[in-house]
C-alpha cells in the first residue's frame, strides 16, 4: 500500500515527479493524482492547492481512491516563533488551527466533537522525518549558508498553526503566536493546509507527518521572502528529505 506525498503548490513538489518510476496519472476532484515507484516504495504524488478545505478534499481522495497506508506533507511555512528562521525546517509533532473559534460551545481552537484542539502527527513516520530532515540539512548547508546570508539552517519540532490566511503583518502574526503560546501551545510555524490533513487522517485513523522550510517570518516582508524562497530552495529540500525518507 503505497505512501502519499502531498504539498500545496508545484514548487515544493519540484523534481520528485521526474524521479518515479512507472509513473501513471489519474485525474480525481479537479486534481492530478500520480502513481509510481520512488526508490523501490510504492508512492503517490499530489497536489492539493492552498487551504484547509482544499487539502482536506486531496486527503479524502488519497484515502478513499488510493487506498494510501501512509502521508507525508512537505511544504512551505512562514516562522512564527521567534528562533524559527528563513532556511530552517520544522518537522511537526502536532497542529492546531488558529483560526477555529466555536467559543462558548467548545474551548478556543477546539473543533467541535474532538477532544482537544491539537492534532497529533505519526509518531514513527515523525522520527524517521526528523532524521532524514536533519541529515539533509547538515548535507545543504553549503548552498543553503550562500543563498541565506550566512544563516546555518536549523531544524526544529513541534507544534504548527494552520488558517485560511496567508500572514503577511507582523502584528497578526505576533498576535496569532502569543495568544496560542500564552494558552498553552507554542506554535513554531503557520501554514495553510496541515491542521486538515491532520483532522482528516484522525478521522481514517492514517499515519501523518509533515515537514515545512520556512520561506518567510509571516511578517510585513512575507509577499517579497516567499516567492523568492519557494523558486530558489523549497523544492531542492522536498525532494532531498522525501528520497532520505523513502530510501532508509
Ligand atoms: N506559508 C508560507 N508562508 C506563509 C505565511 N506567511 N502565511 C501562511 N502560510 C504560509
Amino acid at each position: 500500500m503505497p505512501l502519499a506525498i502531498v504539498s500545496a503548490l508545484p514548487e515544493e513538489q519540484h523534481g520528485l515527479q521526474a524521479l518515479l518510476h512507472d509513473a501513471r496519472t489519474e485525474r480525481h476532484a479537479g486534481r492530478d493524482f500520480t502513481r509510481g515507484q520512488l526508490h523501490g516504495q510504492d508512492v503517490v504524488l499530489a497536489l492539493s492547492g492552498i487551504g484547509k478545505v482544499a487539502a482536506a478534499t486531496t486527503t479524502a481522495v488519497l484515502i478513499e481512491r488510493f487506498a494510501i497506508q501512509r502521508l507525508l506533507f512537505t511544504g512551505v511555512a512562514g516562522g512564527l516563533a521567534p528562533q524559527v528562521r528563513v532556511g530552517d525546517v520544522v518537522v511537526a509533532r502536532q497542529f492546531v488551527q488558529h483560526d477555529m473559534d466555536v467559543r462558548p460551545i467548545v474551548p478556543r481552537w477546539q473543533v467541535p466533537g474532538y477532544a482537544q484542539p491539537c492534532f497529533a502527527c505519526d509518531t514513527a513516520l515523525t522520527g524517521a522525518l526528523q532524521q532524514a530532515a536533519q541529515q539533509c540539512v547538515q548535507a545543504a548547508q553549503g548552498w543553503q549558508l550562500a543563498l541565506l546570508g550566512g544563516h546555518a539552517p536549523q531544524v526544529h519540532s513541534g507544534l504548527i498553526a494552520s488558517g485560511d490566511q496567508f500572514i503577511v503583518a507582523a502584528s497578526t502574526s505576533q498576535r496569532i503566536h502569543s495568544e496560542l503560546h500564552a494558552a498553552g501551545y507554542p506554535a513554531l510555524a503557520v501554514e495553510m493546509e496541515g491542521a486538515a490533513i491532520a483532522q482528516t487522517c484522525a478521522d481514517y485513523g492514517l499515519p501523518f507527518a509533515a515537514v515545512r522550510t520556512i520561506s518567510d517570518r509571516a511578517d510585513d516582508n512575507a509577499h517579497v521572502d516567499f516567492p523568492a524562497f519557494v523558486q530558489s530552495i523549497a523544492s531542492r529540500y522536498a525532494l532531498e528529505i522525501v528520497q532520505a525518507l523513502v530510501r532508509d
